[in-house]
């Protein structure tokens, strides 16, 4: 039988080797050498190194039997990608090992994921399993330790993510009610062999939600700010207005969680990112006591991307940090990204009336931040411009509203992505652009609109402009 594991680490090895240089390939984001990449899986910080795994097709564009592939870094900025963690090679896992999460224990790293099974007759399994190591590096499977949901659930059952409070380790994980209701269920263990079920922390039709999804993927449960935030990713959710616009949805609750009832008190979902390619993140606490965050900038069954001709399709989100403010989760590129800054340019106080294009802001890799204010009538941001390409971000001062337009960016799929704004006479973004990628942080990480946008190399132009009138206060620009 072949040997799927060094199939999968000889591309792996040949992509450290000879990088390829194809058009759309990205500068500074995490992608995989070959294939399909989806949700960011086991992210932690062990030993004085961040590592980061992700599901991972090595063999085709497509979903299928996943692997777990992983990268390290010492500063979330420099990564490099070493072998694979998990091939799916065992019969409790033979059509992948799917999405899970990794934790310390006993100074050994561990992993906690799904082992995937598909029968010939088009039902399934799923297995909750463990493996572990002692350098990081290599892990020895040791095998399903749940066998499958508890009574009422169909096998659409995973996602584990797992954490430990006082000498309790306690899991929260992705389920579907018989009659096909999102949920997400804890268990908790203490020996980490014999895990309890406890019961549905929220879902479809409770805690006071409506109908709200048929399955809820790869949740995450953790404290922010003296906050209960519970992260996840239902399907099925109707669109309602600028809500909801995509296929799939992520998003969190806020509440507050009864530890000793079991029991979490929490308001209404909000939509975690704006943009159109956002999907199944998950984020670790590292030793400065900062919650960060990877997401997959991709969206289940949206696989048509012209990276596909090059062999490759998806990447991971910049690493993020989360912060609690407002009611509300703040997102913000991590301080390390600014290793990546070069060449600074810096403007100030200009007026802008019709449009604009400032010497050196140009390109296909850079960082953009952007503070404007006395915004009157439609003003913002066109990138990657060239005469019959453009990406279109700006203010409808009418109607509140920040907009991304990718309808005539290029390759790929079109559209158009919206969120409301409370001020719209002035307004930041801090813009990182990539090659084929671009994520806007929105007034220093109130709203986040991620997507993927296929330009041709000659689109590198960036203009500023206005319908009325406005002021940019200070533009910095950074060559990455
Ligand atoms: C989310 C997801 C997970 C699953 C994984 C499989 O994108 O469907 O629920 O574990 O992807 O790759």
């Amino acid at each position: 039988m072949e040997d799927l594991f060094l199939k999968a680490n000889k591309i792996v090895e040949e992509n450290n080797e000879t990088p390829p240089k194809d058009r759309y390939r990205l500068n500074y984001h995490l992608m995989p050498s070959k294939g399909l990449l989806n949700d960011p899986n086991g992210f932690i910080f062990y030993r004085g190194k961040y590592h980061i795994f992700y599901q991972w097709n090595p063999f085709a564009c497509e979903h299928g039997s996943k692997f777990w592939g992983h990268f390290v870094s010492d500063d979330l900025c420099d990564w490099k990608e070493i072998e694979p963690a998990l091939t799916p090679d065992t019969k409790y896992e033979k059509n992948g090992c799917y999405s899970g999460s990794a934790f310390e224990h006993n100074d050994e790293l561990y992993l906690f994921y799904t082992g995937n099974v598909k029968h010939s007759n088009g039902s399934r399994d799923s297995y909750q399993c463990l493996a572990k190591s002692k350098d990081g590096i290599k892990f020895e499977k040791l095998g399903p330790v749940i066998d499958g949901p508890p009574q009422g659930y169909t096998k659409h059952f995973r996602d584990p993510k797992i954490w430990k409070k006082e000498n309790t380790w306690y899991m929260v994980i992705g389920a579907q009610t018989k009659d096909e209701q999102g949920r997400v269920l804890l268990y908790t263990s203490i020996d980490l062999k014999k895990w309890e079920y406890k019961k549905e922390i929220a879902g479809s039709q409770i805690n006071g939600l409506s109908e709200f999804g048929y399955m809820w993927e790869c949740p995450d449960f953790f404290e922010l700010g003296g906050a209960d935030i519970l992260l996840v990713s239902p399907q099925g959710i109707e669109e309602n207005g600028d809500k909801y616009n995509n296929l799939y949805q992520t998003g969190y609750f806020i509440g507050d969680y009864g530890w000793k009832n079991n029991k979490f008190n929490h308001g209404e979902f909000f939509e975690m990112d704006r943009g159109f390619e956002f999907y199944a993140p998950q984020t670790t606490i590292d030793s400065q006591g900062r919650r960060l965050l990877f997401g997959w900038m991709g969206m289940p069954e949206m696989d048509d991307e012209p990276t596909k001709k090059d062999g490759w399709i998806h990447a991971m989100t910049l690493p993020r940090e989360l912060d609690y403010k407002n009611n509300k989760i703040y997102q913000k590129p991590v301080e390390e990204l600014k290793k990546l800054r070069k060449n600074k340019i810096e403007y100030h106080e200009i007026k802008v009336k019709e449009e604009l294009s400032l010497d050196g802001i140009e390109g296909d890799s850079y960082e953009l931040i952007i503070e404007m204010s006395a915004i009157e009538g439609r003003s913002g941001i066109r990138v990657r411009t060239s005469e019959t390409e453009k990406t279109d971000i700006y203010i409808d001062v009418e109607n509140k509203k920040l907009i991304f337009d990718r309808n005539q960016s290029g390759e790929g799929y079109r559209g158009i992505r919206k969120c409301d704004l409370e001020r719209v006479d002035r307004l930041k973004l801090h813009i990182f652009m990539d090659r084929s990628s671009i994520e806007i942080f929105v007034n220093d990480g109130e709203e986040v609109f991620t997507s993927r946008i296929f330009p041709s190399k000659k689109s590198q132009g960036v203009v500023f402009y206005s319908l009325e009138a406005c002021k940019l206060d200070k533009i910095r620009y950074y060559k990455i």
